[in-house]
């Protein structure tokens, strides 16, 4: 198993470049499930979820080209023919927004099969949200030996209907999963209570450019008019906010000075705002932003929401700054259950840090000492990685698998801005 060695002490100097966003290409590729004509993405991050999204869509049937060539970062898609719209559990273990297929299926075929997600190390992550919303728009729903099957009703023409959906939590798969089954539902759906994430807008700017009629996303309501068919398109995604929010950090941390590039500042906002309040030094561009620390950092609460709140993705990432400021930081997490699986391993490197429910307390500044580490799960690997950079000496992140799922050549970005930090091990990508 692939492991990172980090030798910490090093301020991060130059410029780093994000990559496309993770949690806007997985909803997106699915997306091509409703035409049969080609769609093509550009700016596709070269992650292992893309990869398992490229094996989920090539199993029912899709034909999937994806380059990484010098030139793009692309993902051309043709779901003419699905020869078998089954999700199934071998891939869906592993990626539980897999899930997000389910309204693609169903709104083009008129049934779909896919494997329940389960958990996974932060929560129990359920989609009972999804199928009640389905439902609401005339799905039947059953469960057959951990298959969920839906299908649309067999009257007519075998389409879903508008429905008027409240969602009773705020889900972001949710929202963009309802979204794309509306989208060729007979009639008008009207959604409150929606995610308003940056990633539903670029779906839904997907969804727009195929022939879909939606009004309001990005917003909490969005109303979506069924159109028969959609029609392929060409797709920038987003870049990745979450990863551009982790370079901020990893530059508040080392006490460097660097340029994130590529970025949309408009959507780090939240995370912005603390970084400043902590004394952190940030300059925003267009698409870029300069951050800056002298290493004298001041406690400041976090707690998560959803957007434009703190994003509970960078609660781990931040929790790893605040063990370098002066004074007690209280981070609460209000999103998942289980979200601070990085505390015993940031305390075993030194940090003091207790959790009391969805509140941990951490008590700074501590030297943070190298050890021998182990990611659990993906945001909690990056916040490892930032200790490590602040660090005395070498630590052995294990596990680093977690983070490949959605970091892009993470170590090798941050080595071309100065940090030592090498990967030992298989090579990502080798079976
Ligand atoms: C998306 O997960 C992201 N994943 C997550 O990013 C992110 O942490 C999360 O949104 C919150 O922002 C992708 O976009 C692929 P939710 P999602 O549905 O959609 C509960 C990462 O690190 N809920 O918004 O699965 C749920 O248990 C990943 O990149 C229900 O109760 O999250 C949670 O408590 C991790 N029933 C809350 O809602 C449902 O049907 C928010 O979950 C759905 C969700």
């Amino acid at each position: 198993m692939d492991k990172f060695v980090v030798r910490g002490g090093n301020p991060l100097l130059g410029t780093i470049k994000v990559s496309g966003a993770k949690n806007s290409a997985l909803p997106c590729m699915a997306a091509a499930i409703l035409t049969e004509d080609e769609v093509i993405l550009e700016n596709i991050p070269q992650v292992r979820d893309i990869e398992t999204e490229r094996k989920l869509l090539v199993s029912m049937g899709a034909e999937v080209e994806l380059g990484y060539g010098r030139a793009q970062h692309r993902t051309s898609i043709k779901c003419a023919l699905l020869s078998d719209p089954v999700a199934k559990y071998e891939i869906v273990k592993t990626m539980r927004a897999s899930s997000l297929v389910l309204g693609p299926l169903i709104a083009r075929t008129g049934v779909a099969r896919v494997a329940m997600p389960g958990g996974c190390a932060i929560g129990d992550r359920p989609i009972d949200l999804h199928i009640k919303g389905l439902e609401a728009m005339g799905a039947t729903v059953s469960y057959d030996h951990g298959y969920l099957e839906a299908r649309s009703p067999n009257s007519g023409n075998n389409r879903l209907h508008g429905a008027h959906i409240v969602f009773d939590k705020i889900t972001v798969t949710g929202t963009e999963d309802l979204l794309m089954a509306a989208t060729l539902a007979e009639g008008e759906t009207l959604f409150e209570n929606c995610a308003r994430e940056p990633e539903v807008t670029d779906l839904a700017a997907l969804l727009i450019a195929m022939g879909a009629q939606i009004e309001g996303a990005g917003t909490g309501t969005i109303r979506v008019h069924g159109v028969p068919q959609l029609h392929g398109a060409r797709h920038k995604i987003n870049p990745d906010r979450i990863e551009a929010g982790t370079f901020l950090l990893a530059g508040a941390i080392t006490g460097g000075d660097l340029n994130v590039d590529c970025c949309d500042p408009s959507h780090l906002g939240a995370l912005i705002a603390k970084l400043e309040q902590c004394g952190v030094k940030i300059d925003v561009g267009t698409d870029h932003i300069r951050v800056r620390s002298g290493g004298d950092l001041k406690a400041s609460d976090i707690s998560t929401e959803e957007y434009p709140g703190f994003p509970t993705d960078m609660q781990a990432q931040f929790m790893a700054l605040a063990t370098q400021t002066e004074g007690t930081t209280t981070v609460t997490e209000n999103i998942f259950e289980n979200r601070f699986m990085h505390v015993g391993e940031l305390n075993r490197m030194g940090a003091n840090i207790t959790v009391n429910g969805r509140t941990a307390t951490i008590r700074g500044k501590t030297p943070l000492q190298s050890a021998a580490v182990m990611c659990s799960d993906l945001r909690a690997s990056a916040s490892l990685v930032l200790a490590a950079l602040v660090a005395d000496g070498e630590t052995i992140l294990d596990r680093v698998y977690h983070l490949d799922r959605g970091y892009e050549r993470f170590e090798e970005k941050l080595r071309g801005v100065g940090a030592q930090i090498r990967r030992m091990g298989d090579v990502f990508g080798k079976k």
